[in-house]
């Protein structure tokens, strides 16, 4: 799978939203789930705080806000971030992202382009090549581009003033953002994986918008089981309408919620196939030896990104999987939620895999 594909979130979360921007850079997110204002979006107390103040005290002083990083693993809402960051700031947000930015030059056109105040959102931030990433520099720092024009000995250099504006970045993988890039962001946000209580507001909010009808409980498991992030709650909150709309009266309670995740493969944890399937291997194929990376991602048949950025993070978060320098190991837990026994832990702190008799 081609790494683009790979990092389109419809593909990584078999999402079923059809996200996206119209052309007045409005949001096109057909059912409407998307929230729009800070008020809005659920849950990430300290980031939303941090957030109203920047771009408060940036409105009152009519200036465009400092840029934004937004980091963290798919679904969690970062493209929603950057979305509310213009509204906020009633102003246009144009979007681009690191792989489609080839040429310092699609840079330029892009920069040259804003009106003052205007957002910039650059998905997939830790994609931008070197070359791109040095013109981006005098633009973040200084409102300023610099152009190279011609080639060899006649090239020449000028320089371009453009309006101050507010770069919002998105990534999935901070540990690819260099030094000098990272700092040139006024704040750098890390969005964490969501509690049940939010998911639970979020599932209540989306079936309020998608006209679904669904109690307390519904929405509870709903929740408990959407791995932490709001686009798979979203998600399951649709496969569970489905279900309660084909087999029931189209009501949504514990029970059918239950029902629906399993039919849908989602288990308590809210483990899809390929979690249990990389969790099954580190404790059974390789008997809870340490494992690289490329060779747990050859197992369960994904790209070693879809591993990395998608299904570790949750793993380690839920205290399933560890990672040591001599590769990723399963924990207890991962056992006990695999129904399988730990192995024997001996004296001299080795792991058998046959009890000694
Ligand atoms: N805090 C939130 N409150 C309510 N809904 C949310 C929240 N965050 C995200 N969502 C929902 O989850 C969906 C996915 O969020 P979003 O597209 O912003 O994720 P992302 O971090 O950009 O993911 P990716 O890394 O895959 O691009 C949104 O369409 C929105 O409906
Ligand atoms: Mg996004």
């Amino acid at each position: 799978m081609a790494r683009d594909e790979l990092l389109d979130a419809s593909v990584v979360d078999e999402d079923f939203d059809a996200e996206g921007i119209d052309n007045q850079g409005l949001i096109a997110d057909h059912a409407g789930l998307r929230p729009t204002s800070l008020e809005d979006f659920v849950g990430q107390p300290e980031l939303k705080r941090h957030l109203s103040i920047i771009l408060g005290a940036a409105r009152n002083r009519n200036e465009a806000a400092d840029h934004l990083m937004f980091a963290g693993p798919p679904g969690l809402g970062k493209t929603t971030l950057a979305y509310i960051v213009a509204t906020e700031m009633q102003t246009q947000l144009h979007t681009t992202s690191g792989p489609a930015l080839e040429r310092a030059g699609d840079l330029a056109a892009i920069l040259t382009k804003l009106s003052p105040g205007d957002v910039l959102f650059i998905d997939e931030i830790h994609r931008l090549s070197k070359q791109i990433e040095e013109v981006l520099y005098p633009a973040m720092e200084d409102f300023e581009l610099d152009i190279v024009l011609g080639k060899g000995p006649a090239a020449r250099s000028i320089r371009l003033e453009i309006p101050p504006f507010t770069l919002v970045g998105a990534t999935t993988r901070i540990g690819l953002i260099t030094g000098p890039l990272r700092d040139r962001f006024g704040e750098v946000a890390r969005l964490d994986f969501y509690d049940v209580d939010d998911l639970q507001t979020i599932v209540t909010r989306a079936a309020g918008i998608l006209g679904v009808e669904i109690d307390e409980g519904g929405a509870h498991e709903i929740a408990l089981r959407s791995r932490g992030t709001p686009r798979i709650a979203n998600r399951l909150l649709r496969r569970v309408r489905d279900v309660a709309e084909t087999d029931y009266d189209g009501r949504i309670n514990h029970e059918i919620a239950a029902i629906g995740l399993e039919l849908f493969g989602v288990d308590a944890l809210g483990l899809n196939k390929v979690d249990r399937g990389i969790l099954s291997a580190l404790c059974v194929r390789f008997a809870g030896q340490p494992v690289g990376l490329s060779t747990l991602a050859i197992s369960v048949s994904e790209p070693t990104e879809t591993v990395e950025d998608v299904h570790e993070p949750f793993l380690i978060q839920q205290g399933l999987l560890m990672r040591t320098p001599r590769g990723r190991v399963p924990t207890p837990a991962a056992y006990e939620h695999m129904g399988l026994a730990p192995p024997i832990t001996t004296d001299d702190g080795q792991d058998r895999l046959f009890p000694r008799t």
